[in-house]
């Protein structure tokens, strides 16, 4: 059957500003929640309950759709074609854990494994970031004047992007930090910052993949890489920066349409260049990512 992609749209941007006050509400706990896989890797209670009371919103309005949770997927679980609500309850974690108020809501439907609507909302500053593919992509900021408070990604025409070195580059550590992911990221990190061949304008973290993304569509931040992300973390923004004019392909070299589970992302904002900046980029990752 059709499906009504505003409807569904709005939906999900109901529940979002909904379930915002409950983390803006809540002492950040780890309790028996505590951490996943290594002692940076962390979850709290909220993350688990805030995925619940969507969860089960979603079921109930929308019961054959199927959902992928950070909270509660499974190693095995696979994304099917099936319309599917993907969530990360609470993309920022350990922003949220330290009370950094750089946290957002990142909820994204895939159809036929294409991301084909985002909502990321930031309840601490009251900002969603939402997209339709094929309709654009905009910035609501709940807390400004109504004539302010809705505006079309990017937020400004986007100039060309010539080089590496005139541009402000996203990059984060995660939480997988062994072996080769560590020696790629660190020595890809240094290049970027070195006055010798590397030479970027500044490196960034801003702690969340999907706000890292928006901030790519908004055309504040040029460049976002990392690998170790997994859907939750991009579906959404993935959407809002593609309707901005945006590209996400691999980090590593070579792969121009990555899947929305393939772990390993380079997404860079829209604007003339965008292929050849692709391509330095990717000259300059030193060496390959393998996450699982
Ligand atoms: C994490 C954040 C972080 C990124 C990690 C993600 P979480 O999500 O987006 O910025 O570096 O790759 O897993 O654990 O806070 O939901």
């Amino acid at each position: 059957a059709d499906i009504n992609l505003q409807e569904v749209h709005d939906f999900m941007i109901e529940i979002a500003r909904k379930v915002g006050e409950r983390i803006t509400s809540a002492t950040p706990s780890t309790g028996a929640a505590g951490s996943k896989k290594n002692s940076v890797d962390l979850v709290t209670e909220t993350d688990q309950a805030v995925e619940k009371i969507i969860s089960t919103s979603l079921h109930e309005k929308y019961p054959s759709f199927s959902f992928m949770g950070e909270e509660t997927y499974k190693p095995g679980d696979k994304l099917t074609d099936a319309p599917t609500f993907i969530l990360d309850p609470i993309d920022g974690t350990t922003n949220f854990v330290h009370r950094h108020p750089y946290v957002a809501i990142s909820l994204g439907l895939a159809i036929n494994q294409i991301p084909t609507i985002g909502i990321v909302y930031n309840p601490f500053t009251q900002t969603l970031y939402s997209g339709i593919k094929g309709h654009g992509s905009y910035l609501t900021q709940y807390l400004l004047t109504p004539q302010e408070k809705k505006q079309r990604l990017p937020l400004y025409p986007p100039t060309p992007l010539e080089t590496l070195n005139t541009c402000l580059v996203a990059v984060e550590w995660g939480s997988d930090r062994s072996d080769n992911d560590f020696r790629v990221k660190s020595s890809t990190f240094a290049r970027l910052a070195a006055a010798d061949g590397g030479m970027v304008h500044g490196l960034r973290s801003l702690g969340s993949a999907a706000l890292n993304l928006c901030a790519v569509a908004a055309g504040e931040i040029d460049v976002y890489w990392e690998a170790g992300c997994w859907a939750w973390d991009v579906c959404a923004g993935w959407v809002v920066l593609g309707e901005a004019g945006g590209r996400v392909v691999d980090a590593n070299p070579g792969n121009w349409e990555p899947r929305v589970d393939e772990r390993r992302y380079l997404a860079v904002r829209g604007g003339e260049g965008q292929e050849g900046l692709i391509e330095e980029f990717w000259g300059l990752v030193d060496g390959r990512f393998e996450v699982g």
